[in-house]
């Protein structure tokens, strides 16, 4: 097992705080990015995937916390769950929204539920090094999956396109709020797993069922977006379809994503060596949601 310990950018680091935000989606219309419905329900797909995967980072963590022995990834890990458990909460109270709109998301979070509660659920194992084997498993796939929504984090901050292309503000605020707070964080799965187990082998192998099961879950939640679109005759998902977006900017290009393997399986490879927090925290002092909280949260008008 390797425990090499790849260096850390320390100005990239910052306390964590859950930010309680909420939406208004009464406005938002089906196509939140005007005339392009492929993109619009390619980036829906999170709202599916997001509830019950941050849910299950957060119950995964609480399970961890005892083996952390430093007192600072430990703050980190709070903070941590306190934001993960708001994303969770932000994407789901979107469902109404679409369901309202005549896209029952229902059949599609049922098997995403499986998925994290049973597949990746607690599983009936012996105390001891067959149920630590398996809570080291999950601990290596958070951080695997935490490079992608830090990938997405920094992209979303950067998706200009969006906004030349009128894309809904808030659901712009929603995805930027997140992101932002995803680069946040962007260390702290890295550095968990680093600490309690840091096997290089591990690293590998999650991240291999991580990214295949990302890959699968979106594309089924695309098609299945654009299937059930009330507006759609015969919609489709394409491979060509995501190609052209990559290209356009309204999506992750797919350069952008082949070029992410690399780096998470580089041995000196660390998350604070990519994104910004100071595009991150930038963003926070201005996104309109977080500002809400803020003013909530002191009373101030
Ligand atoms: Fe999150
Ligand atoms: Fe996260």
């Amino acid at each position: 097992m390797s425990n090499t310990q790849p260096a850390a950018v320390a100005s990239e680091r910052t306390p964590l705080r859950a930010r309680k935000v909420s939406f208004a989606w009464e406005n938002t219309p089906l196509h939140w990015v005007p005339g392009d419905p492929f993109t619009t329900h390619t980036i829906n797909v999170l709202h599916l995937l997001l509830p019950a995967g941050e849910r299950w980072f957060v119950h995964v963590y609480r399970q961890v916390l005892p083996y952390i022995h430093d007192d600072r990834l430990r703050e980190d890990v709070i903070g941590f769950i306190g934001q993960e458990a708001v994303h969770a909460q932000a994407h789901d109270d979107v469902l109404p929204h679409l369901r309202g709109l005549g896209l029952d998301p229902t059949p599609y979070t049922a098997q995403v539920d499986w998925f994290f509660e049973k597949l990746l659920g607690d599983r009936t194992l012996p105390p001891g090094r067959a149920s630590k084997w398996w809570l080291m498993e999950r601990v290596a796939t958070i951080a695997a999956i935490e490079h992608y929504t830090a990938f997405l984090g920094d992209w979303i901050l950067n998706a200009e396109e969006l906004d030349r292309r009128g894309a809904d503000p808030t659901m712009l605020d929603l995805l930027r709020w997140h992101g932002a707070e995803e680069v946040e964080h962007r260390s702290v799965a890295f550095d968990v797993f680093m600490h309690v187990d840091g096997g290089y082998r591990r690293r590998v192998r999650t991240w291999a069922a991580a990214f295949s099961a990302l890959v699968f879950l979106w594309q089924r939640g695309t098609r299945f977006f654009m299937e059930r679109d009330p507006t759609l005759l015969g919609g489709k998902a394409s491979l060509a379809a995501y190609h052209a977006r990559g290209k356009r900017g309204t999506l992750p290009s797919t350069r952008a994503v082949l070029r992410s393997v690399p780096s998470y399986l580089s041995r000196s490879y660390h998350p604070s060596q990519e994104g910004s927090t100071a595009q991150a925290v930038d963003y926070l002092a201005h996104s309109p949601a977080a500002l809400a909280a803020e003013a909530r949260t002191t009373g101030t008008p």
